[in-house]
Parts: structure tokens; sequence; C-alpha cells
């Protein structure tokens, strides 16, 4: 497999250029030329989807409180985009740059794409611990058919539990399962029940090259993450590891064109 084969995810979006998570951030990751787009999802105390990584909304708007203790009205209220310092200023205007994004616009959004001939993979991480665990995989499940998108969805999470669950209600959906350290059990590209792609962390890799030819061998992809750094790029490039995630796809996939 050669480096212009590896899928290249965008991680929050274009998320070097723009306010993670954010509709502007996705629209550059799919302008960049991103084959996939990689969310974190949260439920909101009223049961909707947001895309949104850390379980406070501190860092990355200027509200306070869990998201899973706000409800959607209330987030709307929030700016979701001006913390973050880029040559683009954010025109308070510009609600795409500043607005919190539901999962269900970023699916619209896949299916816009699709439609004027730019198909791009999404790629969706539950996050855990969290209040609403169990509710969180079945609304997902339930909106992804509900928006039966024609291009592929993949459901990502440290969480095994979260896999199974995701596995029980649609065995379909292929399953990332997200690791931060390779635990001796699955050395050899095992993984829990439920899971069916391999997602190590990039120290992984860097620790434990041969990881990803075992891991093929055992049949499984390798999606490994966050790979922002050049040398890091030809590394997984020349491991032939199936997909990068990274914040800065426009680069990786420059780079790569060029190995
Ligand atoms: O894509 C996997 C990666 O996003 C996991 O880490 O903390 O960025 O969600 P985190
Ligand atoms: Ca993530």
């Amino acid at each position: 497999m050669g480096p212009g084969s590896i899928s290249v995810i965008a991680h929050r979006g274009a998320s070097e250029d723009a306010p993670e998570h954010t509709l502007a951030a996705y629209r550059k990751a799919i302008e960049h030329g991103a084959h996939a787009l990689e969310c974190d999802v949260r439920l909101t105390a009223d049961g909707h989807l947001v895309c949104v990584h850390d379980r406070r909304v501190n860092r990355v708007s200027n509200g306070r409180g869990a998201v899973s203790t706000l409800e959607l009205s209330a987030l709307s209220q929030l700016d979701f985009g001006s913390w973050k310092d880029s040559d683009e200023q954010p025109d308070a205007e510009d609600r795409e740059r500043t607005s919190v994004l539901t999962l269900e616009r970023l699916l619209l959004l896949v299916k816009e794409s699709a439609a004027a001939g730019r198909p791009v993979e999404l790629a969706i991480e539950t996050k855990h611990p969290t209040r609403w665990a169990g509710q969180v995989e079945e609304r997902l499940v339930r909106l992804l058919e509900e928006h039966r998108l024609e291009t592929p969805v993949r459901v990502m999470s440290f969480s095994a539990r979260s896999l199974q669950r995701v596995r029980a209600a649609a065995p379909h959906l292929p399953t990332v399962y997200l690791m931060q350290f390779l635990l001796p059990r699955h050395r050899e590209g095992r993984l829990p029940p439920g899971a069916r792609i391999a997602g190590p962390s990039m120290r992984i890799i860097r620790n434990n090259p041969d990881y990803v030819i075992r891991a093929q061998r055992a049949g499984r992809q390798v999606h490994v993450w966050t790979v922002d750094d050049p040398t890091d790029v030809e590394l997984c490039a020349r491991l032939g590891v199936d997909a990068v995630i990274t914040n800065r796809p426009q680069q990786v996939l420059s780079q790569l064109s060029d190995l």
C-alpha cells in the first residue's frame, strides 16, 4: 500500500485553521481534500448530539458547564469560535465559525458535499464517561438511520462498552477501538468484542512500529491519531497504515503526495 492510498481524516475538522468542531472547520477540511471528517459527540441535557470534545464547554466557548447539563438552546447562545487565534480573524457575524455544531447539521453537510460531487466519509467518536452512557449510542444509531448517508460512516471510542452497544444496535457499522497505550492483550491485533478497526495513538506507533503489520496480519485496518508532525506522517506512510487522523489535512495530503 503506497502513501497515496492512506486515508486522511480531518480531526475535529481542519482544526489547525479554524475553530475545532465548527461548520467552518469541516467546510475547510472538505475544501482541503480530506477523505473523512472526525468529530466527537456528546449528548445535551435535552437529548441532542453536539460536536464537542471536552466534558465542559469552558475551553472552546465563552460559556461554562458540562455539555450534559446544558440544553441545546443554551449552547446555541454561546460563541464556540472566538477563542481560537487565527490569521482569519473571527467575524462576530460568522455563525458557521462560532456556533455549536449539532451532529445532525454535520450529517447534512456530508450529504450536501456528496451531492455536490465531493463525497467525504465520517468518523464519529463517542465520549466517555458521560451521564448519558447508553443513550448516546442509541441516539447516534437512530440519527444515522434517519439520515442514511451514502458515504461510509464509522463509530470510534476509547470505550469498548460503547462500541459493543453500537455493534448490538447497528451490526453493519464499522467500529474503531481507540487506544492511548498498547496493552499486552492487544499487541497481536486483538481487539475487544464489538471493535473491528484498530485506532492506536501516534505514541503507540512510535514505540511499537511493528504493531501495524501485526494488526494488519490479524485482519485489522489501522487508523492512527493524531498525526500532525511531518516525521510522524512519514513513519505512518513507511509502515503502511490505513488512515491518519490529523488537525492539518491539507499539509498531510500534500506531504503524502510528495512521498
Ligand atoms: O481520533 C481519535 C482522537 O480524536 C482521540 O483523541 O482526545 O482528540 O478525541 P481526542
Ligand atoms: Ca476525537
